[in-house]
């Protein structure tokens, strides 16, 4: 195969998504194209117009659902596919526990057709799945580290990722090196592209705290509900490891070169987080800061499942993927709300 632009597509499934579309952009900045397969269950062509916007190229895509294994083939030949990036798929933990199946069937289910469609084509294949830091459940120690225990995940959602990264490992492993992998455990991604083109966009009412503060910034909802204020942390409420979506969509460019420098037959896990960690008050305060303007908040009792704190050990991708987080809390802050307000006035 000849080493053009073409031959060097990578895959990206589920790339129209809010993850999935800062991947494109990086890709394309590192000289990949992507071929976006999405069936826009949770996004929109708004997403691709935003990327072309970005980059000056209108990236190719394929409105599809990703379990379909015929289309997946024909648009693996057509573009001589070694390389996918895997977002695809179902991310909401409570629909995950009112929906099982659903959840299982897509989440496993395009994961299944990706890799048997890898597999087919007989040469190498690459793959870096997006995993969660919800596989390590409760956390043996902080930072998490990659070393810590993982799959006791407390939903659904988080099961069907600790599954998929055992599905990958095992096909690997029977591949007789013709495959590898890399799972990438996110921990919280938040923020947008300075540009305000790309961001998140919430279907209904947001899972996650950043949109959340968007929507009640932008007077779409009154105010935040701040979920537990007696943890044992410094402020009483929830610490996490937020990331800029930026800094989380070059860590996969860094993976994919890491894939490409190493043998086949490896499956390698690396965190992408910041290593440290905000609670919810210090981005409240931060977002209303950066942006001059002030989010009513309430406390809310606890919710079932979620813990006091924890956040990333990202030592290894700094390491191995020559990667780290280089944007600030302040920059989270300030892209996420310029995101929301562009998108919205773009929307009208
Ligand atoms: N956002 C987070 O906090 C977070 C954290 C850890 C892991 N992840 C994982 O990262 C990935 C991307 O997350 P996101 O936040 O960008 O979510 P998203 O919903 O914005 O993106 C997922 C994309 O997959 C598409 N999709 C869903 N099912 C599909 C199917 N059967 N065929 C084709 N396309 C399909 C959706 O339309 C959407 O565009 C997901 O796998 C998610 O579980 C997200």
């Amino acid at each position: 195969m000849q080493n053009t632009a073409e031959s060097r597509a990578v895959l990206l499934t589920g790339g129209a998504g809010y993850i999935g579309s800062h991947i494109a952009v990086e890709l394309a900045a590192s000289g990949r194209p992507a071929v976006i397969v999405d069936n826009l269950c949770n996004s929109s062509e708004e997403a691709l117009r935003g990327i072309a916007e970005i980059t000056g190229v209108e990236p190719v895509f394929y409105r599809t659902d990703a379990r379909d294994k015929d289309a997946m083939r024909e648009i693996v030949k057509k573009h001589n596919i070694t390389e996918a990036i895997h977002l695809a798929g179902l991310k909401s933990v409570a629909e995950s526990v009112s929906n099982p199946l659903e959840y299982y069937k897509v989440n496993l289910g395009t994961t299944l057709t990706l890799l048997e469609v890898l597999s087919e084509c007989g040469g190498t294949g690459k793959v870096i799945f997006s995993s969660s830091a919800t596989v390590y459940g409760v956390p043996d120690h902080i930072p998490v580290d990659e070393d810590a225990f993982a799959g006791t995940c407390f939903n659904p959602y988080g099961r069907t990722k600790y599954f998929n990264e055992q599905i990958i490992a095992d096909v690997v492993a029977a591949s007789e090196g013709r495959l590898s992998a890399v799972l990438l455990r996110y921990f919280n991604p938040i923020g947008a592209h300075p540009s305000g083109l790309i961001g998140e966009v919430p279907t209904g009412v947001p899972n996650n705290l950043m949109p959340y503060i968007t929507q009640v910034a932008a007077g779409k909802r009154e105010k935040l509900y701040v979920y537990g204020n007696d943890y044992e942390t410094r402020d009483g409420t929830g610490v996490r490891d937020y990331i800029h979506v930026v800094d989380l969509a070059r860590g996969h460019v860094k993976a994919l070169e890491w894939l490409e420098r190493h043998g086949e037959g490896k499956v390698e896990i690396f965190n992408l987080g910041t290593g440290r960690g905000s609670s919810v008050l210090e981005i409240v305060h931060t977002f209303e800061r950066v942006n001059n303007i002030k989010i009513p908040y309430e406390f809310a009792p606890r919710r079932p499942g979620d813990i006091a704190e924890y956040y990333a050990d990202p030592s290894k991708a700094e390491r191995e993927l020559g990667w780290r987080a280089e944007l600030s809390l302040e920059d989270m802050c300030r892209d996420a709300w310029n995101a929301e307000k562009t998108l919205q006035s773009r929307a009208k």
